[in-house]
Protein backbone atom coordinates (compact mmCIF):
# COMPACT_ATOMS: atom_id res chain seq x y z
CA UNK A 1 0.00 0.00 0.00
CA UNK A 2 0.93 3.61 -0.38
CA UNK A 3 1.61 5.49 2.91
CA UNK A 4 1.14 9.18 3.66
CA UNK A 5 3.24 10.08 7.09
CA UNK A 6 2.72 13.66 8.32
CA UNK A 7 5.39 15.26 9.87
CA UNK A 8 9.18 16.22 9.59
CA UNK A 9 10.95 14.94 13.02
CA UNK A 10 13.47 12.74 14.31
CA UNK A 11 9.87 10.95 15.02
CA UNK A 12 9.01 10.80 11.60
CA UNK A 13 12.34 9.83 10.29
CA UNK A 14 12.52 6.86 12.73
CA UNK A 15 8.55 5.96 12.02
CA UNK A 16 9.86 6.10 7.81
CA UNK A 17 12.58 3.69 8.67
CA UNK A 18 10.55 0.89 10.03
CA UNK A 19 8.21 1.66 7.70
CA UNK A 20 9.90 0.87 4.81
CA UNK A 21 11.63 -2.52 6.59
CA UNK A 22 7.74 -3.67 5.58
CA UNK A 23 6.76 -5.88 2.88
CA UNK A 24 3.20 -4.68 2.61
CA UNK A 25 4.73 -0.84 1.90
CA UNK A 26 4.28 0.39 -1.99
CA UNK A 27 5.53 3.76 -1.70
CA UNK A 28 5.89 6.06 0.73
CA UNK A 29 5.59 9.68 1.05
CA UNK A 30 6.34 12.21 3.79
CA UNK A 31 4.80 15.52 4.05
CA UNK A 32 7.31 17.86 4.58
CA UNK A 33 9.75 15.66 5.92
CA UNK A 34 13.87 16.04 6.18
CA UNK A 35 17.21 15.29 4.94
CA UNK A 36 16.57 11.73 6.21
CA UNK A 37 13.18 10.49 4.85
CA UNK A 38 14.01 11.97 1.75
CA UNK A 39 16.66 8.80 1.91
CA UNK A 40 13.83 6.47 2.41
CA UNK A 41 10.91 8.17 0.59
CA UNK A 42 9.53 10.84 -1.22
CA UNK A 43 9.50 14.18 0.34
CA UNK A 44 6.31 16.27 -0.52
CA UNK A 45 6.31 19.84 0.20
CA UNK A 46 3.15 20.58 2.17
CA UNK A 47 1.93 21.77 5.53
CA UNK A 48 0.71 18.49 7.82
CA UNK A 49 -1.87 21.67 8.76
CA UNK A 50 -2.86 22.52 5.54
CA UNK A 51 -5.81 19.60 5.35
CA UNK A 52 -6.65 21.02 1.25
CA UNK A 53 -3.31 20.11 0.32
CA UNK A 54 -2.94 17.21 1.94
CA UNK A 55 -6.07 16.03 0.41
CA UNK A 56 -4.45 16.75 -3.12
CA UNK A 57 -1.34 14.53 -2.25
CA UNK A 58 -3.50 11.72 -1.43
CA UNK A 59 -5.62 12.11 -4.35
CA UNK A 60 -2.43 12.44 -6.73
CA UNK A 61 -0.47 9.33 -5.45
CA UNK A 62 -3.27 6.51 -4.59
CA UNK A 63 -2.23 7.30 -0.84
CA UNK A 64 -3.95 4.05 1.44
CA UNK A 65 -3.41 5.27 4.38
CA UNK A 66 -2.45 8.74 6.49
CA UNK A 67 -0.24 8.43 9.44
CA UNK A 68 -0.11 11.60 11.47
CA UNK A 69 3.51 11.85 13.34
CA UNK A 70 2.90 15.18 15.24
CA UNK A 71 -0.34 16.54 17.12
CA UNK A 72 -1.39 19.96 15.99
CA UNK A 73 -2.68 18.49 12.75
CA UNK A 74 -4.86 15.61 14.71
CA UNK A 75 -5.93 18.53 17.49
CA UNK A 76 -7.26 20.99 14.33
CA UNK A 77 -9.20 17.83 13.37
CA UNK A 78 -7.73 16.32 10.36
CA UNK A 79 -9.29 12.59 10.71
CA UNK A 80 -12.76 14.13 11.10
CA UNK A 81 -11.36 16.57 7.93
CA UNK A 82 -10.39 13.57 5.93
CA UNK A 83 -13.49 10.94 7.27
CA UNK A 84 -15.70 14.08 5.99
CA UNK A 85 -14.60 14.05 2.65
CA UNK A 86 -16.62 11.60 -0.37
CA UNK A 87 -13.50 11.88 -2.26
CA UNK A 88 -10.84 10.63 0.51
CA UNK A 89 -13.11 9.41 3.81
CA UNK A 90 -12.26 5.83 3.06
CA UNK A 91 -8.43 5.93 3.64
CA UNK A 92 -7.62 5.31 6.80
CA UNK A 93 -5.98 7.53 9.67
CA UNK A 94 -3.97 6.40 11.77
CA UNK A 95 -4.45 9.16 14.83
CA UNK A 96 -7.61 9.88 16.86
CA UNK A 97 -10.21 12.42 15.23
CA UNK A 98 -10.77 16.20 17.15
CA UNK A 99 -12.85 14.49 20.10
CA UNK A 100 -9.93 11.70 21.29
CA UNK A 101 -7.30 14.56 20.25
CA UNK A 102 -8.37 16.63 23.48
CA UNK A 103 -6.68 14.17 25.51
CA UNK A 104 -3.41 16.23 24.60
CA UNK A 105 -5.31 19.62 23.14
CA UNK A 106 -7.20 20.13 26.75
CA UNK A 107 -5.29 19.25 29.95
CA UNK A 108 -8.71 19.94 31.49
CA UNK A 109 -10.06 17.32 29.66
CA UNK A 110 -7.74 15.00 30.14
CA UNK A 111 -7.95 15.43 33.66
CA UNK A 112 -11.78 14.79 33.77
CA UNK A 113 -11.12 12.11 31.52
CA UNK A 114 -8.74 10.48 34.33
CA UNK A 115 -11.16 11.41 37.23
CA UNK A 116 -13.94 9.99 35.14
CA UNK A 117 -12.24 6.58 34.77
CA UNK A 118 -10.24 6.51 38.00
CA UNK A 119 -7.23 6.70 36.06
CA UNK A 120 -4.39 7.88 39.18
CA UNK A 121 -3.52 11.63 38.37
CA UNK A 122 -2.21 14.47 40.71
CA UNK A 123 -4.97 16.46 42.12
CA UNK A 124 -6.21 19.57 40.35
CA UNK A 125 -8.63 22.68 39.35
CA UNK A 126 -9.76 23.74 36.86
CA UNK A 127 -9.59 27.79 37.06
CA UNK A 128 -10.76 30.14 34.07
CA UNK A 129 -11.19 34.24 34.93
CA UNK A 130 -14.54 33.15 36.31
CA UNK A 131 -13.05 31.38 39.06
CA UNK A 132 -9.94 33.33 39.73
CA UNK A 133 -10.66 33.39 43.65
CA UNK A 134 -11.34 29.78 43.73
CA UNK A 135 -8.27 29.23 42.35
CA UNK A 136 -5.78 31.95 44.41
CA UNK A 137 -7.07 30.06 47.58
CA UNK A 138 -7.02 26.51 45.98
CA UNK A 139 -3.17 27.72 45.28
CA UNK A 140 -3.15 28.40 49.18
CA UNK A 141 -4.28 24.93 49.98
CA UNK A 142 -1.59 23.31 48.24
CA UNK A 143 2.12 23.16 49.22
CA UNK A 144 4.87 24.20 47.18
CA UNK A 145 5.49 23.71 44.48
CA UNK A 146 3.44 24.41 42.80
CA UNK A 147 2.00 23.06 39.52
CA UNK A 148 0.43 25.56 36.89
CA UNK A 149 -0.61 24.48 33.12
CA UNK A 150 -1.89 26.41 30.30
CA UNK A 151 -5.00 23.83 29.41
CA UNK A 152 -4.28 24.33 25.14
CA UNK A 153 -1.69 23.55 23.20
CA UNK A 154 1.64 25.68 24.04
CA UNK A 155 4.51 24.24 22.02
CA UNK A 156 6.06 22.51 25.38
CA UNK A 157 5.85 25.27 27.18
CA UNK A 158 2.97 25.82 28.83
CA UNK A 159 3.64 24.12 32.37
CA UNK A 160 5.18 26.24 34.89
CA UNK A 161 6.46 25.23 38.29
CA UNK A 162 6.92 27.53 40.71
CA UNK A 163 8.52 27.47 44.34
CA UNK A 164 6.91 30.63 45.62
CA UNK A 165 3.04 30.69 46.58
CA UNK A 166 2.97 34.08 45.83
CA UNK A 167 4.81 34.12 42.44
CA UNK A 168 1.98 31.41 41.48
CA UNK A 169 -0.75 33.58 41.73
CA UNK A 170 0.80 35.83 40.38
CA UNK A 171 1.74 33.48 37.33
CA UNK A 172 -1.72 32.18 37.42
CA UNK A 173 -2.87 35.70 37.02
CA UNK A 174 -0.75 36.66 34.27
CA UNK A 175 -1.53 32.99 32.20
CA UNK A 176 -5.22 33.85 32.29
CA UNK A 177 -4.46 37.24 31.13
CA UNK A 178 -2.61 35.77 27.87
CA UNK A 179 1.10 34.59 28.73
CA UNK A 180 0.42 32.25 26.11
CA UNK A 181 -2.49 32.98 24.08
CA UNK A 182 -5.95 31.74 24.15
CA UNK A 183 -3.92 28.36 25.15
CA UNK A 184 -3.98 29.64 28.94
CA UNK A 185 -7.32 30.63 29.11
CA UNK A 186 -8.09 28.13 31.14
CA UNK A 187 -5.51 26.92 33.55
CA UNK A 188 -5.04 23.86 35.39
CA UNK A 189 -3.32 23.92 38.97
CA UNK A 190 -2.28 20.62 39.74
CA UNK A 191 -0.54 19.11 42.98
CA UNK A 192 2.97 18.37 43.05
CA UNK A 193 4.39 15.15 42.00
CA UNK A 194 7.58 14.20 43.29
CA UNK A 195 8.93 10.74 41.76
CA UNK A 196 10.81 10.12 38.33
CA UNK A 197 9.32 9.74 34.99
CA UNK A 198 8.61 7.65 32.26
CA UNK A 199 6.97 7.02 29.13
CA UNK A 200 4.42 4.26 28.47
CA UNK A 201 3.58 3.82 24.54
CA UNK A 202 0.02 2.33 23.60
CA UNK A 203 -1.08 2.07 20.20
CA UNK A 204 -5.02 0.93 20.06
CA UNK A 205 -7.55 0.33 17.40
CA UNK A 206 -10.30 1.58 19.82
CA UNK A 207 -11.13 -1.67 21.52
CA UNK A 208 -8.01 -3.56 21.21
CA UNK A 209 -4.69 -2.47 21.99
CA UNK A 210 -0.19 -3.32 22.48
CA UNK A 211 1.69 -2.05 24.88
CA UNK A 212 5.03 -0.81 22.89
CA UNK A 213 7.94 -0.56 24.75
CA UNK A 214 8.34 2.00 27.56
CA UNK A 215 11.11 4.85 27.63
CA UNK A 216 12.42 7.78 29.25
CA UNK A 217 13.59 11.00 28.11
CA UNK A 218 15.61 13.92 29.54
CA UNK A 219 13.40 16.89 28.85
CA UNK A 220 16.31 19.70 30.02
CA UNK A 221 18.89 21.25 27.74
CA UNK A 222 21.53 20.90 30.72
CA UNK A 223 23.37 18.12 32.20
CA UNK A 224 22.19 16.46 35.66
CA UNK A 225 18.76 17.62 33.78
CA UNK A 226 19.22 21.42 34.55
CA UNK A 227 18.06 24.63 32.25
CA UNK A 228 15.45 25.19 29.82
CA UNK A 229 12.97 22.65 28.47
CA UNK A 230 13.69 21.34 25.18
CA UNK A 231 11.70 19.05 22.99
CA UNK A 232 13.81 15.73 24.56
CA UNK A 233 18.08 15.16 24.34
CA UNK A 234 17.57 11.99 24.30
CA UNK A 235 15.89 8.47 25.44
CA UNK A 236 16.50 5.44 26.35
CA UNK A 237 14.52 2.08 26.46
CA UNK A 238 14.09 -0.53 28.36
CA UNK A 239 13.78 1.38 31.46
CA UNK A 240 14.95 -0.22 34.53
CA UNK A 241 12.88 0.56 37.36
CA UNK A 242 9.59 -0.29 34.99
CA UNK A 243 9.87 -4.23 35.84
CA UNK A 244 7.07 -6.56 35.27
CA UNK A 245 5.37 -5.71 38.46
CA UNK A 246 5.29 -1.82 37.87
CA UNK A 247 4.45 -2.52 34.07
CA UNK A 248 1.42 -4.56 35.65
CA UNK A 249 0.29 -1.94 37.94
CA UNK A 250 0.32 0.54 34.80
CA UNK A 251 -1.21 -2.19 32.86
CA UNK A 252 -4.37 -2.40 34.87
CA UNK A 253 -4.68 1.27 36.89
CA UNK A 254 -3.90 3.22 33.82
CA UNK A 255 -3.72 1.33 29.96
CA UNK A 256 -6.89 -0.49 30.47
CA UNK A 257 -9.28 2.28 31.94
CA UNK A 258 -7.95 4.75 29.62
CA UNK A 259 -8.59 2.13 26.64
CA UNK A 260 -12.43 1.93 28.39
CA UNK A 261 -13.10 4.99 29.43
CA UNK A 262 -12.70 5.94 25.71
CA UNK A 263 -15.57 3.25 25.03
CA UNK A 264 -17.60 4.75 28.02
CA UNK A 265 -17.35 7.86 26.40
CA UNK A 266 -17.54 7.04 23.11
CA UNK A 267 -14.59 8.25 21.83
CA UNK A 268 -13.68 6.23 18.33
CA UNK A 269 -9.69 6.31 18.68
CA UNK A 270 -7.29 4.62 16.24
CA UNK A 271 -3.83 5.58 17.13
CA UNK A 272 -0.83 6.28 19.44
CA UNK A 273 -1.75 7.24 23.29
CA UNK A 274 1.41 8.82 24.74
CA UNK A 275 1.30 8.32 28.33
CA UNK A 276 3.30 10.58 30.18
CA UNK A 277 3.87 9.27 33.61
CA UNK A 278 5.37 9.57 37.03
CA UNK A 279 6.62 6.54 39.22
CA UNK A 280 5.27 8.19 43.38
CA UNK A 281 7.19 5.39 45.41
CA UNK A 282 6.58 2.94 42.79
CA UNK A 283 3.30 3.66 42.32
CA UNK A 284 2.19 5.19 38.98
CA UNK A 285 0.36 8.07 38.09
CA UNK A 286 -0.32 10.10 34.76
CA UNK A 287 1.19 13.36 34.36
CA UNK A 288 -0.40 14.03 30.88
CA UNK A 289 -1.57 12.08 27.98
CA UNK A 290 -0.33 12.92 24.63
CA UNK A 291 -2.09 11.43 20.85
CA UNK A 292 0.84 10.72 19.02
CA UNK A 293 4.01 9.04 19.84
CA UNK A 294 7.02 10.84 21.77
CA UNK A 295 10.26 12.40 20.33
CA UNK A 296 12.62 11.53 20.77
CA UNK A 297 11.44 8.39 22.92
CA UNK A 298 9.79 6.96 19.06
CA UNK A 299 13.76 7.04 18.13
CA UNK A 300 14.34 4.39 20.77
CA UNK A 301 10.69 2.63 20.98
CA UNK A 302 10.31 1.89 17.21
CA UNK A 303 14.35 0.50 16.97
CA UNK A 304 12.93 -2.01 19.62
CA UNK A 305 9.84 -3.38 17.84
CA UNK A 306 10.68 -6.75 15.70
CA UNK A 307 7.09 -6.85 14.54
CA UNK A 308 5.88 -5.34 11.12
CA UNK A 309 4.49 -1.46 11.66
CA UNK A 310 2.64 -1.33 8.15
CA UNK A 311 1.00 -4.68 9.71
CA UNK A 312 0.41 -3.34 12.99
CA UNK A 313 -1.32 0.34 11.11
CA UNK A 314 -3.00 -1.83 8.90
CA UNK A 315 -4.71 -3.85 12.26
CA UNK A 316 -5.76 -0.35 13.79
CA UNK A 317 -7.84 0.64 10.69
CA UNK A 318 -9.37 -2.72 10.24
CA UNK A 319 -10.08 -2.88 14.26
CA UNK A 320 -9.03 -6.50 14.60
CA UNK A 321 -5.54 -5.77 16.27
CA UNK A 322 -6.91 -7.67 19.23
CA UNK A 323 -5.81 -10.35 17.28
CA UNK A 324 -1.87 -8.89 16.70
CA UNK A 325 0.63 -9.29 19.22
CA UNK A 326 4.08 -7.80 19.32
CA UNK A 327 7.43 -8.45 19.48
CA UNK A 328 10.31 -6.68 21.14
CA UNK A 329 13.83 -6.62 20.52
CA UNK A 330 15.12 -7.80 24.00
CA UNK A 331 18.60 -5.19 23.67
CA UNK A 332 18.77 -1.49 24.93
CA UNK A 333 17.81 1.20 22.55
CA UNK A 334 19.70 4.71 23.42
CA UNK A 335 19.38 7.49 21.61
CA UNK A 336 21.45 11.13 22.11
CA UNK A 337 19.95 14.39 20.16
CA UNK A 338 22.72 16.56 18.40
CA UNK A 339 21.47 20.21 18.70
CA UNK A 340 22.00 24.00 17.36
CA UNK A 341 24.11 26.24 19.55
CA UNK A 342 21.59 28.49 21.27
CA UNK A 343 18.45 25.81 21.22
CA UNK A 344 16.25 26.10 23.03
CA UNK A 345 16.42 29.94 22.53
CA UNK A 346 17.42 31.50 19.43
CA UNK A 347 19.89 29.25 17.15
CA UNK A 348 21.08 29.56 13.67
CA UNK A 349 20.00 27.76 11.10
CA UNK A 350 22.08 26.56 7.27
CA UNK A 351 25.21 24.97 9.50
CA UNK A 352 26.59 22.30 7.12
CA UNK A 353 26.28 18.85 8.37
CA UNK A 354 29.68 16.69 7.94
CA UNK A 355 30.47 13.22 9.11
CA UNK A 356 27.51 11.38 9.00
CA UNK A 357 29.22 8.85 6.23
CA UNK A 358 31.63 7.88 9.05
CA UNK A 359 28.60 6.30 11.60
CA UNK A 360 28.48 2.87 10.31
CA UNK A 361 27.10 1.48 13.61
CA UNK A 362 23.62 2.30 14.67
CA UNK A 363 21.36 4.32 13.15
CA UNK A 364 21.16 8.17 12.11
CA UNK A 365 17.70 9.74 12.51
CA UNK A 366 17.55 13.49 11.23
CA UNK A 367 15.01 15.88 12.91
CA UNK A 368 15.85 19.22 12.12
CA UNK A 369 17.83 18.40 8.36
CA UNK A 370 17.33 19.79 5.09
CA UNK A 371 19.06 19.26 1.97
CA UNK A 372 21.13 22.51 -0.19
CA UNK A 373 22.79 22.08 -2.72
CA UNK A 374 23.46 18.57 -2.29
CA UNK A 375 24.44 18.99 1.43
CA UNK A 376 22.63 18.09 4.55
CA UNK A 377 22.40 21.66 6.71
CA UNK A 378 20.83 21.89 9.66
CA UNK A 379 16.96 23.14 9.71
CA UNK A 380 16.13 22.82 13.65
CA UNK A 381 16.72 23.09 16.83
CA UNK A 382 16.88 19.07 17.19
CA UNK A 383 18.77 18.21 14.58
CA UNK A 384 19.99 14.66 14.60
CA UNK A 385 18.84 11.78 16.94
CA UNK A 386 22.17 9.00 17.31
CA UNK A 387 20.25 5.50 18.61
CA UNK A 388 22.32 2.64 19.02
CA UNK A 389 21.40 -0.51 20.35
CA UNK A 390 23.17 -2.14 23.04
CA UNK A 391 23.22 -5.57 25.85
CA UNK A 392 22.25 -3.27 28.39
CA UNK A 393 22.06 0.98 28.32
CA UNK A 394 25.57 1.60 28.93
CA UNK A 395 26.80 -0.38 25.97
CA UNK A 396 24.25 1.37 23.78
CA UNK A 397 24.43 4.84 25.18
CA UNK A 398 28.91 4.54 24.72
CA UNK A 399 27.62 4.10 20.80
CA UNK A 400 25.21 6.72 20.92
CA UNK A 401 28.15 9.24 22.68
CA UNK A 402 30.66 7.99 20.32
CA UNK A 403 28.20 8.94 16.58
CA UNK A 404 27.41 12.10 18.40
CA UNK A 405 31.06 12.98 18.23
CA UNK A 406 31.60 11.76 14.78
CA UNK A 407 29.49 14.26 12.97
CA UNK A 408 30.05 17.55 13.45
CA UNK A 409 29.01 21.22 12.38
CA UNK A 410 28.91 24.60 13.82
CA UNK A 411 27.38 25.26 17.31
CA UNK A 412 26.74 21.63 17.74
CA UNK A 413 25.53 20.46 21.45
CA UNK A 414 24.35 17.31 22.66
CA UNK A 415 24.01 15.91 26.46
CA UNK A 416 26.69 13.73 27.74
CA UNK A 417 24.85 12.09 30.66
CA UNK A 418 21.91 10.54 29.06
CA UNK A 419 20.49 7.54 31.31
CA UNK A 420 22.60 9.06 34.07
CA UNK A 421 19.87 8.67 36.47
CA UNK A 422 18.40 5.29 36.06
P1 LIG B 1 4.20 18.57 30.18
O1 LIG B 1 4.38 19.79 29.32
O2 LIG B 1 2.81 18.29 30.55
O3 LIG B 1 4.97 17.40 29.60
O4 LIG B 1 4.94 18.89 31.54
C1 LIG B 1 6.28 19.26 31.53
C2 LIG B 1 6.99 18.64 32.68
O5 LIG B 1 6.54 19.22 33.90
C3 LIG B 1 6.77 17.16 32.87
O6 LIG B 1 7.58 16.40 32.05
C4 LIG B 1 7.11 16.99 34.32
O7 LIG B 1 8.51 16.92 34.48
C5 LIG B 1 6.63 18.27 34.93
N1 LIG B 1 5.33 18.09 35.57
C6 LIG B 1 4.12 18.22 34.99
N2 LIG B 1 3.14 17.98 35.87
C7 LIG B 1 3.73 17.71 37.05
C8 LIG B 1 3.25 17.38 38.36
N3 LIG B 1 1.94 17.32 38.64
N4 LIG B 1 4.16 17.14 39.31
C9 LIG B 1 5.49 17.22 39.04
N5 LIG B 1 5.99 17.52 37.85
C10 LIG B 1 5.14 17.76 36.85
N1 LIG C 1 9.58 13.88 24.33
C1 LIG C 1 8.36 14.37 24.79
C2 LIG C 1 7.34 14.57 23.77
O1 LIG C 1 7.42 14.09 22.66
O2 LIG C 1 6.35 15.21 24.08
Amino acid sequence: MNILLLGSGGREHALAWKMTQSEKLTKLFIAPGNAGTSAVGTNVDVNPNDFEAVKKVVLENAIEMIVVGPEEPLVRGIKDFVLNDPEIAQVPVIGPGQKGAQLEGSKEFAKAFMQRHNVPTAAYLSVTSANLEEGLAFLKTMKAPYVLKADGLAAGKGVLILDDLAEAQNELKEMLGGKFGDASSTVVIEEYLSGIELSVFVLTDGHGYVVLPEAKDYKRIGEGDTGLNTGGMGAVSPVPFADEVFMKKVHDRIVLPTVEGLIKDDIPYKGFIFIGLMSVEGEPFVIEYNVRMGDPETEVVIPRLKSDLVDLFQAVAAGNLRTKQIEVDERSATTVMCVSGGYPGDYEKGKEITGLENITEGMVFHAGTTEKDGKVVTAGGRVIALTAYGKDKDEALAQSFKNAQKLDYEGKYFRSDIGFDL
